[in-house]
């Protein structure tokens, strides 16, 4: 039975006709070359052919009839060599992909600078299959326009995965080093055909225990198994560790001895793990030890690290998201206080890492004001794939929509039309790193990442960092083809569903530019009255400030001011209340709950009609889904027509208990025509 183990990669057979179609043009694998990378693509591709043709294509050392497929780097195969292909532009990891005569026979050519190149082509060259998409007459070329493209796994040696809604962490840490799960090559399987590189193993908020010998060797095999996939092994760094693990009296970044522990401890880990990728560190930040803590900057503790991995050909993925208690600044103000002052400051391998928004993964952010505003150092963007403020595991919310609003988003500097896509993919100096992190929702249940539906954002996320250019739709088409099976039918339904399914979580929880009004702590279900936490701005009043008179935060000159941290162009948009997107009116704005609406409404009642499209979407995406009771196997189905379910009874749970509580506040009656509550 279907339970979606397979993700995206589950090459089922595909109708007959297109059987007829594909077998000529894949009826031997020719292979020249050996390594363990050009082992897992010509298995691939046997596994995927097999499954979707009926048969899997013999391997052969030579070409000898028509329908070969020929995979190799000039540098390994002859056969390639002898083609002249143009490869030179694709870099270390992009491939191409051509139909071509050899010796008089047809073939199609996988051709790669580099072995990994090859395992991405093949699994292009499946997903074409997969997508019933021609491989005769072929000729296409790609590669990433992003260096990192890493997961973070928030998980902890004891397997519990912080805001994690899949079960546990992957890593059996108990059976490592001498138990190997299969399962760590399927991991890396389903990575490698999104062209993720990288996976930080642990928490950012860990503790410095996977620096110890004893468990480097465990990682070692980690590292090993991914190795083949294209996958370095990144870790954090708990900025204290050479107290905890070292004795030493201060982690102070400029001390000698302090320099000299890290060193030694880096040296040791690639002593085991030479290709090791190096430290992802959270410092300063929620609790966090960090540089901050001896006065010093976080650019004196990003390089000192630095100093440590650089020799070995290290990165340092250093954390922006920082606030710190009792700081009476805007929160969303501080990492760029913090941050932008210290451009230029940060050594070559460290690339400073910043979640997509200001605040914390919310249903809706601006862009972060940073994206722009370091012109002088490597950013990297980082967006959260679990969704913590969006309904777990249970709802359908798919956030390749939302990636793609913060891609696109128009930074304003140094000039306009220059988007945060842009300065993800602009090298700031020759050589420069480029990067994006995903935080994981990836656990120990057999459907991966919590529900059938969660996967899509594993795969998106994977295609936005491969291409941050990409759009949402396309990458869901796929996802619904590979993942559900095609047809028309199912195609519409299932990709339609993705399409609305964000915005619907904005309107029932958190619309016209409200965030962070979760339940304190586990993030579950709505508390927009809570008041009384000792940190203030984990307060949901904090986000609001709703009374009498109106609602939402001003981020203006007459607030915060946390728009003029945006570019001028940026800021007076964001900053007027006539021309802010709807969308984020209350993020920047507090106005009264009269304030006119572009629908001609005010904004009660606009509000009231948000919460109430928003249930209306979930209903929407329900009857849907029972369209394709037939259409799709029964096990994964149920699953989320139950987990449909599930969301419908919170969003209303969201709807009510929100406008209850705002109502309260506002003391406005409800407009004609809501529903009333559940
Ligand atoms: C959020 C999340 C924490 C996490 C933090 C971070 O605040 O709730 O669990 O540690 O982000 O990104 O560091």
């Amino acid at each position: 039975a279907e339970d979606g183990y397979d993700l995206w990669l589950r090459y089922r057979a595909v109708e007959a006709e297109a059987q007829a179609r594909y077998r000529p043009l894949a009826a031997a694998i020719v292979s020249e070359g050996r390594s363990d990378t050009i082992d897992a693509a010509t298995q691939e591709l046997r596994r995927g052919l097999g499954g979707m043709l009926g048969q899997a294509p013999a391997t052969a050392a030579r070409v000898t009839g028509d329908g070969a497929i020929v995979i190799g780097t000039p540098a390994g195969s002859p056969i390639v060599a002898r083609l002249r292909l143009p490869l030179s532009g694709l870099g270390h990891e992009g491939f191409l992909i051509r139909s071509v005569t050899i010796d008089g026979r047809r073939a199609t050519v996988i051709a790669a600078n580099s072995d990994i190149g090859l395992l991405y082509g093949a699994f292009r060259y499946l997903q074409r299959i997969q997508l019933r998409q021609p491989v005769d007459a072929i000729d296409l070329s790609d590669k990433p326009k992003l260096d990192v493209r890493v997961l973070n796994h928030w998980d902890n040696l004891d397997r519990y995965v912080e805001r994690g809604y899949s079960g546990e962490s992957l890593w059996d840490w108990q059976k490592l080093p001498r138990f190997r799960d299969p399962r760590y090559t399927d991991y890396a399987r389903a990575n490698a055909s999104i062209g993720i590189n990288g996976v930080v193993l642990t928490n950012v908020n860990a503790n410095a225990d996977i620096l110890r010998p004893e468990w480097l060797e465990k990682v070692k095999i980690l590292a090993e198994t991914f190795r083949p996939y294209g996958i370095r092994v990144y870790l954090t760094a708990r900025f204290s560790a050479p107290i905890e693990l070292g004795g030493m009296k201060t982690a102070d970044p400029l001390d000698p001895a302090v320099r000299a522990w890290w060193k030694a401890r880096t040296d040791e880990i690639y002593r085991v793990i030479p290709d090791f990728g190096g430290f992802l560190v959270k410092a300063n930040s929620e609790g966090q030890p960090g540089p901050g803590d001896y006065k010093r900057t976080h650019a004196d503790g990003a390089n000192m690290l630095a100093d440590a991995v650089k020799p070995h050909g290290g990165i340092v993925m250093w954390r922006a998201f920082v606030y710190e208690p009792h700081n009476p600044e805007d929160r969303h103000k501080q990492a760029y206080t913090d941050f932008v002052p210290l451009d230029g400051k940060f050594a070559d391998n460290v690339l400073v890492q910043v979640k997509n928004g200001a605040i914390d993964f919310q249903p809706r952010e601006p862009f972060h004001p940073i994206f722009g505003a370091m012109p002088r150092t490597p950013l990297m963007m980082e967006f959260q794939i679990t969704k913590e403020y969006l309904g777990f595991a249970t709802h359908l919310a798919y956030l390749g929509t939302m990636w793609e609003e913060v891609l696109e988003s128009d930074t304003g500097r140094p000039r306009a039309g220059r988007t945060v896509a842009d300065v993800l993919e602009t090298r700031v100096r020759p050589g420069a790193l480029t990067g994006m992190a995903g935080v994981a929702n990836i656990g120990t249940d057999r459907n991966w990442s919590g529900s059938q539906f969660d996967q899509a954002n594993w795969y998106a996320f994977g295609r936005m960092a491969w291409n941050p250019d990409s759009k949402a739709q396309a990458i869901a088409a796929d996802w619904t083809r590979m993942t559900w099976g095609a047809g028309p039918a199912i195609d519409d339904a299932v990709t339609g569903m993705m399409m609305r399914s964000r915005e619907a979580v904005v309107d029932y929880m958190t619309p016209l530019g409200l965030g962070h009004l979760m339940a304190t702590g586990h993030h579950y279900g709505p508390a927009p009255w809570v008041s009384d936490l000792a940190r203030p701005e984990w307060n949901p009043v904090y986000y609001h400030k709703a009374d009498q008179g109106g609602i939402g935060f001003d981020r203006t000159k007459t607030g915060s001011d946390a728009v003029s941290q945006y570019a001028p162009s940026v800021a007076a948009r964001y900053g007027s209340v006539d021309r802010v997107p709807e969308e984020l009116l209350l993020w920047f704005h507090h106005v009264p709950w009269s304030h006119r609406m572009a629908s001609g409404r005010t904004l009660w009642d606009e509000l009231i009609v948000r919460y109430d499209r928003g249930v209306g979407e979930v209903a929407a995406m329900q009857a849907r889904w029972d369209t394709l009771r037939d259409k799709v196997d029964p096990g994964r189905w149920a699953e989320v027509r139950d987990f449909l379910a599930i969301q419908h009874d919170e969003a209303t749970w969201w709807r009510d208990a929100s406008i209850a509580y705002f109502q309260s506040v506002s003391k406005l009656p409800l407009p004609a025509g809501h529903a009333a509550p559940a």
